[in-house]
């Protein structure tokens, strides 16, 4: 039976990639896509979700979340966010995400509901447990909890988490962006009873596709290879300038390492039980903070420190030319 899945999403390029392998992928049905600004702003999030349903041709509801962080937007001093930074890379300017994903405008519509009642009076109500592979910033999740954490926990299997970072970070000498983003909502999210699998930049950053991989994605005659493979290069040539990984011509896709680890667990490795808790403030903020100690804090989460990168390039291309 395929497994049911809800995506929240802040799309933006890896995002796309991920919700394009969640619908291709024979083993998940994708009943909902949630959206949360994070890459860019509600608004473009969104429609870029649309417009990568309209390239898969899926009819997926998609319900529209929340365009700021729980808490972190009251204060000014700690809300200096510029995910739509400009970078020169080769005396070429790029983007990591484009405001607009390179297709067209969709003509569909969202869901009139908010993807915090989506979360709060439907999922509640599904005849079976869904399992939610959450890759944007934590907000709806967090409103959720906030508002009736029991109806939001009620029908939830496991969530799947990209986010965090141990070794590795990205936004901050301590963060990675979608839990530097919103702190609060993360910690939130640590705490709730779901069971949840924390798919860090440590596992993503090792889980990564190369531009062999890509070549035969190119090959593929499926209306979103030229799309998946165009963005997946860009996402290449930003980490070969900017942070190389273990070989060259190799990038991270970081939110479909979490849709992958949804259907192949062993996508992940060194994954440890342990608590988690999040850094609010200063330096810290948006920390992924894993508890080394002897006796340490009960544990809250299953925690990658690790990925397989054979499995994961296998994976996400075989399932985007299937
Ligand atoms: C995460 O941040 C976003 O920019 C990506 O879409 C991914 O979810 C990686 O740090
Ligand atoms: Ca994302």
């Amino acid at each position: 039976m395929k497994r049911k899945v809800i995506l929240d999403v802040d799309t933006g390029s890896d995002d796309a990639i991920a919700i394009l392998s969640a619908l291709a992928a024979p083993e998940l049905d994708v009943v909902a896509i949630c959206t949360v600004a994070g890459n860019k702003p509600i608004e473009m999030t969104t429609e870029n979700t649309l417009r990568v349903l309209d390239l898969f041709g899926a009819d997926v509801p998609v319900y529209r979340g929340c365009k700021e962080p729980l808490a972190k937007g009251l204060q000014p001093s700690r809300w200096e966010c510029s995910p739509r930074k400009t970078l020169i890379v080769d005396g070429k300017e790029v983007q990591i995400h484009e405001d607009y994903l390179p297709l067209p405008e969709s003509r569909r519509q969202t869901e009139p509901m908010s993807a915090i009642d989506f979360y709060l009076k439907i999922v509640p109500a599904f005849a079976e447990p869904v399992t939610l592979i959450a890759v944007g910033p934590l907000t709806n999740l967090g409103v959720a909890l906030t508002v009736d954490s029991e109806a939001f926990c009620s029908n939830l299997e496991e969530i799947f988490i990209m986010g965090g970072g141990v070794r590795m970070t990205n936004y901050s000498p301590s963060a990675e962006f979608n839990i530097w983003y919103d702190p609060e909502a993360a910690q939130k999210v640590a705490d709730c009873p779901v069971p949840s699998v924390w798919v860090p930049l440590d596992a993503t950053h090792e889980a990564y596709v190369t531009s062999a991989n890509v070549a035969r994605l190119r090959e593929g005659t499926r209306p979103w290879c030229a799309f998946a493979a165009d963005t997946i290069d860009q996402r290449i040539f930003i980490h070969d300038a900017l942070q190389p990984l273990a070989e060259p011509h190799a990038g991270s896709v970081h939110d479909a390492v979490a849709v992958c680890a949804a259907i192949h667990p062993d996508v992940l490795s060194d994954c440890q039980e342990r608590n988690l808790s999040i850094g609010i403030g200063g330096a810290a903020e948006g920390q992924t903070i894993i508890d080394p100690r002897i006796y340490p804090l009960e544990p809250n989460c299953r925690f990658a420190l690790g990925g397989n990168r054979e499995r994961f390039s296998q994976w996400l291309i075989d399932t985007l030319l299937a």
